[in-house]
């Protein structure tokens, strides 16, 4: 999935391995990316407003630090950051904290390493 595929000011879920991610795309083009799942009651991360620092979960409006997970209204849980970027083709690269790089392929394809990401 190319980072222009996502319009200014929105998210979008992908699938990095086993985790759906978040990615956001900031209105001055800077990447943003965490874990899809609200850890509250599991709301869709991806589907929040953002601005240039915190995501808002759709289903009950617990704010995120968009750098770091942190949870900012109400001291809950905290969601995983993850490092994203983009190859020299403009393809997303997601760096799960703990692991190797994966790239998010076009959705319904694979990636040559076989990774397992997908647009939602
Ligand atoms: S599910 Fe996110 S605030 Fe409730």
């Amino acid at each position: 999935m190319k980072a222009a595929e996502i319009p200014a000011g929105e998210g979008r879920a992908v699938v990095v391995g086993d985790e759906q991610v978040a990615v956001f795309r900031l209105r001055d083009g800077t990447l943003r990316a965490l874990s899809a799942a609200c850890p509250h009651r599991g709301g869709p991360l991806a589907d929040g407003l953002i601005d240039d620092n915190v995501v808002v979960c759709p289903l009950h409006g617990l704010t995120y630090d968009l750098r770091t997970g942190a949870e900012t209204s109400d001291g809950g849980p905290c969601v995983s950051a993850y490092t994203v970027d983009t190859d020299s083709d403009g393809e997303l690269v997601v760096k799960p904290k703990d692991d190797g790089e994966s790239r998010v392929p076009d959705s319904g394809r694979s990636s040559a390493r076989g990774d397992q990401l997908r647009e939602r």
